[in-house]
């Protein structure tokens, strides 16, 4: 028999109706409740937490409507090798996804999925991705057993009762069928952070022809909040490749020079390294009066407009930040956008009830770690989790742009891909055309992240896709070259950048944070056709006096060892490259196997050691 609920009362969508129905059958839950994103909803879900001791309300004096959540310490990050594009084909998934023909995969995940919300309320979540109605949003429906899941989307997404109105009877929706996988027998009692701690048997299925998600086991991140990586990546490029745009991982920022002029920039950087400090970077005041403002710190979907410019958009509401690291001195606009409203997973406790974590300032004396154990600074382990996160409001963040709800998306001038890399790469420099600058950005490396399980030192991360790409890397390389085929599109400068090179002691050469603003301005300047470079066999890099200075004592022998190329490790790079790119076979484009050798030639052709001369 069927489980009553009032979704009648609240859609006229029988695809969405059908499909509840379907799941709960499925899933047999207790009860359940269609979610309509109010306060009100959002408060009470959050008592009730409270209450059964999954959230800690921190003190409202500090942290107003604030919580705190700490999850099983099994479910901390992204399952990258549970991970699933189940394609038709195997090809279409690609070397770099895991794969499973859809009909096996399905059949797996209705065997886990049955029974699976016993004893627990099954959640009808409407949201959606970008502003409501606007051309380039687009509609999920999140089915979820976890009220953590339902009160970090309020934040993330759009979740709204009209997003169902704007849904109407025959809208179209990304179906995204969530469950923790912890069903409770009668009378059992639960745990604050229900999961399947057996990693075997976690799933986050992505159905890219029938546009749906699948995702067992996890409560944690990008596993459970549907509508980030699964919906907004790995779906979104499947539809952007169809349809003709982009769906990125990418931070939007807008740059704003001392004459007025606004400049958007989008860059692409692995998990961890750094999106959400550049956008909301704060320019150091000595360099002149630069303005920063922050669109996006994660996702861009960026569409080809009818005035030739290639339009950008934050699909998301709020930001899912990595907590450790961010202080009022690395990320004070971060640090602001939390002062209230937030919740905080596995981040420490304070005693007078706040938050705290490494980086954040002075430990305090005594706290509670993430595991939810006593504290002392004395400690050989850390009081927060290494990947804790904070889920804020985007609208919290003073530098917000006033146009980061603006449905028509922000003109992007200039691409940034960075990743971490200690040796070999310059901070910053510009590719020689677009083509080229698709082989930098498919090129892009870093070292491994809290998500890539057993993966160690430096991995490949095209785009800072790896994990993302919903569709063979190689036909996406593909679908990014096409993109210069687009008839009247002005394309945007394509950059690598690489705050990160270390000197022979280990240590950081280049200070980052705020003083990236000063590369930022040499972007922006570059693609105003005011800056001046010069040509390496990287591309393009700025000599020492192309940086702006004002205010900061940096001298021109450490920009030389931050953007000297050296020949042996240049083709050590192209070497290693003729080795990842032969993974991809067929699908590799001809156009970037010819970039890698144009590079090599540039590098054969050099001297030993490349460096900027003085102009
Ligand atoms: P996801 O949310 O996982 O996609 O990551 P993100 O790219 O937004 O990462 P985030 O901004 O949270 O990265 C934070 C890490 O990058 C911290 O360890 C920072 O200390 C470091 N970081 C950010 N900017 C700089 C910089 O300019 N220089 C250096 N050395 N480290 C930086
Ligand atoms: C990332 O890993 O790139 C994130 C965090 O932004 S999560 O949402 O968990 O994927
Ligand atoms: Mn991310």
């Amino acid at each position: 028999m069927s489980i009553s609920h009032d979704g009648a009362s609240r859609t006229s969508n029988n695809d969405l109706l059908n499909w509840v129905d379907e799941v709960a059958d499925m899933c047999q839950p207790d009860s359940i409740t269609w979610c309509d994103g109010s306060q009100e909803e959002y408060d009470r879900l959050c008592r009730e937490l409270v209450d059964a001791g999954v959230y800690t309300r921190l003190n409202p004096e500090l942290r107003p409507n604030s919580f705190l959540a700490r999850s099983h310490p099994s479910d901390v990050a992204r399952v990258e090798n549970r991970t699933f594009m189940c394609h038709e084909k195997e090809e279409d998934a690609g070397p770099t996804n895991n794969w499973m023909a859809p009909a096996k995969m399905k059949a797996e995940l209705k065997a886990s999925f049955k029974g699976c919300m016993r004893g627990r309320t099954m959640y009808v979540i409407p949201f959606s991705m970008g502003p409501i109605g606007s051309p380039i949003a687009h509609i999920g429906i999140e089915i979820t057993d976890s009220a953590y899941v339902v009160t970090n989307q309020r934040i993330m997404t759009r979740m709204d009762q009209k997003v169902l109105d704007t849904l109407g009877k025959d809208g179209t929706f990304i179906k995204c069928l969530h469950s923790v996988g912890a069903p409770l027998a009668p009378g059992e009692k639960d745990v604050p952070w229900p999961c399947e701690a057996d990693i075997d048997k976690k799933y986050i299925s992505h159905f890219p022809e029938t546009r749906e998600i699948w995702s067992y086991g996890s409560g944690y991140g990008g596993n459970a909040l549907l509508g980030k990586k699964c919906l907004a990546l790995r779906i979104a490029s499947n539809m952007a490749r169809e349809e003709g745009w982009l769906a990125e991982h990418m931070l939007i920022l807008g740059l704003e020079s001392p004459s007025g002029e606004k400049t958007y920039v989008a860059g692409a950087f692995p998990s961890a390294c750094g999106k959400t400090n550049l956008a909301m970077i704060i320019p150091p005041e000595e360099m002149g009066n630069w303005k920063a403002l922050t669109v996006g710190d994660d996702i861009a979907w960026i569409k080809p407009a009818s005035d030739g410019t290639l339009r950008a958009i934050n699909p998301e509401n709020g930001f899912f930040g990595v907590a450790p690291g961010t202080s009022y001195k690395t990320n004070p606009m971060a640090m602001d956008s939390m002062k209230e409203n937030c919740i905080f997973t596995n981040v420490a406790l304070t005693d007078e009830g706040d938050v705290w974590w490494e980086g954040m300032g002075p430990p305090p004396a005594h706290a509670i770690d993430w595991k939810g154990e006593n504290w002392t600074p004395d400690m050989d382990h850390p009081a927060a989790h290494p990947n804790s996160r904070f889920t804020a409001p985007a609208g919290q963040c003073p530098t917000i742009d006033p146009a980061w709800e603006d449905p028509e998306g922000v003109p992007i001038s200039a691409f940034l891909f960075g990743g971490r890399l200690s040796k070999t790469f310059p901070l910053v420099y510009e590719a020689l055309s677009w083509n080229h600058g698709v082989f930098l950005a498919a090129s892009m490396g870093s070292e491994a992240t809290a998500a890539a399980i057993g993966v160690s030192g430096i991995r490949r991360d095209p785009f800072a896709m790896l994990p993302f790409a919903g569709y063979n890397m190689g036909d996406y390389w593909q679908h990014w070259l096409d993109i210069a085929k687009i008839e009247g599109l002005k394309l945007p400068e394509i950059f690598r950048v690489n705050w990160f090179r270390k000197d022979e002691n280990g240590n950081f050469i280049w200070p980052g944070f705020g003083q990236n603003m000063r590369v930022l301005q040499w972007v922006v300047e570059r693609v105003q056709g005011q800056a001046s470079g010069q040509t390496s066999p990287f591309g393009i890099v700025p000599g020492y006096e192309d940086i702006n200075w004002k205010g900061l004592d940096f001298p021109q022998e450490k920009f030389t060892l931050l953007t000297e190329i050296s020949r042996a490790e240049g083709l050590a790079e192209t070497g290693d490259l003729a080795t990842y790119f032969a993974r991809f076979g067929d699908h590799l484009p001809l156009k970037i196997e010819e970039e890698r050798k144009a590079l090599e030639e540039r590098l054969n052709k050099g001297p030993e050691l490349w460096r900027a001369g003085s102009a």
